[in-house]
């Protein structure tokens, strides 16, 4: 019998995903973003490897396949290496999905802080997809430092949660909501720098109701939305639905655990709507109280119970840092970077084809 073209590849591919979902279910991680309906995605973004948009960005080794984009490290031709973000083929068609995609560009840059990944150029490719251009991160991704650890040490993670609480101070004091903070929308520079990445569905405030929500693409993120996002209520979305994913986020790096953990998205989706947060100290019973007493309030059901702002929820983590602790909490750059280089993650590679640590995504996109 006559193999399919691409055969081979996708049943390394496959081999990949169920030894990926092993690992992670013998780490009794939820196994989630992996599904076999995102596989032609994934071999999709490994075939443009090599091509080059515009006559300049030559494309060399896929960093992250989302659920919008496939993010490459890009040569561009006077040999600066940055990273190129092309918007799924099968999105790129939608001209109203262009246009977001080239505003998730502006709305990152409004924020203007070094915590929030600068997007430096956007365009639309000979074959019609969209991109972006962005300074290339050296690091990992949070998620791939979590789903390596499978927990990290608290007091990474809260300083990971207080820079990312600064820049969300500022994305807020300019009315920018980010809508999906996630492990995999945030990244821990080489220098120690946590920058926030992926503004594609995040809004201003007072802008009206775009057609985007009623596409039904890329909402969200069950495990990391609260309630009034998951119910599909986006005009009830303030800053403390921010502040409710940052503390999904806290509680998933600390425990290892998702807030909700249903057996699909849908089955998240609806306890997302449904069900209040369990409490922290469920899932991770030596966390300090004055800590998990925070997370659990960033977490309530109600909009009401919540931390109202993003500096409000900075100082009372800090707060419980030195009551648990005795001390200051040190969320330096030099203290993340301190750590990352104990964990033998930096210093970052210099060549395109250097060997990056294995993410999640990067585990199924490993070359050929
Ligand atoms: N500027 C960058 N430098 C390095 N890696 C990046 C960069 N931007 C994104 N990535 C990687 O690509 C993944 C997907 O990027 P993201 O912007 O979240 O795309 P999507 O909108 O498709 O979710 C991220 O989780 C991260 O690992
Ligand atoms: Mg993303």
């Amino acid at each position: 019998m006559q193999e399919l073209p691409n055969a081979g590849r996708f049943r390394a591919l496959a081999s990949r995903v169920r030894s990926f979902r092993t690992r992670m279910l013998a780490k009794k991680l939820p196994v989630q973003p992996v599904t076999w309906s995102e596989m032609p995605i994934a071999l999709n973004a490994q075939a443009r490897i090599g091509t080059v948009l515009r006559g300049k960005y030559r494309l060399e080794s896929v960093l992250g396949v989302g659920g919008m984009a496939s993010v490459y490290v890009a040569t561009h031709r006077n040999r600066r290496r940055f990273a190129v973000k092309i918007l799924h083929p099968q999105l790129s068609f939608d001209a109203e999905m262009r246009a977001r995609f080239q505003r998730e560009g502006w709305l990152a840059n409004s924020v203007d802080h070094r915590g929030v990944v600068a997007v430096l150029d956007d365009d639309v490719s000979e074959d019609g997809s969209a991109f972006m251009v962005m300074e290339l991160l050296e690091g990992e991704s949070v998620e791939s430092l979590w789903t390596r650890h499978g927990m990290l040490p608290l007091p990474i993670a809260l300083a990971l949660a207080d820079q990312l609480l600064d820049v969300l101070s500022a994305a807020h004091a300019r009315r920018i909501l980010h809508r999906d903070i996630k492990p995999a929308n945030l990244f821990l520079s080489s220098e120690g720098v946590l920058k926030v990445l992926d503004f594609g569905i995040a809004r201003l405030r007072e802008a009206p109701g775009t057609a985007f929500t009623q596409t039904g693409i890329s909402l969200g993120t069950p495990s990391f939305m609260p309630p009034e996002q998951a119910a599909g209520s986006w005009s009830e979305l303030g800053t403390d639905a921010d502040l409710w994913a940052l503390g999904a986020t806290l509680f998933s790096l600390i425990s290892g655990r998702y807030v909700h953990e249903g057996e699909n998205a849908q089955a998240q989706m609806f306890q997302a709507c449904t069900q209040p947060a369990r409490p922290l100290a469920s899932v991770a019973p030596t966390v300090p109280d004055a800590v998990a007493r925070v997370i659990d309030r960033a977490l309530s059901f109600q909009k009401r119970d919540r931390y109202a702002s993003a500096p409000a929820m900075r100082e009372a983590l800090q707060q419980a840092h030195r009551e648990a602790f005795g001390s200051a909490l040190d969320a330096s750059p030099q203290a993340l970077s301190a750590w990352l280089q104990h964990q033998g993650v930096a210093p970052a590679p210099k060549k395109a084809n250097a060997r990056r640590p294995i993410s999640l995504r990067r585990t199924l996109l490993a070359r050929r």
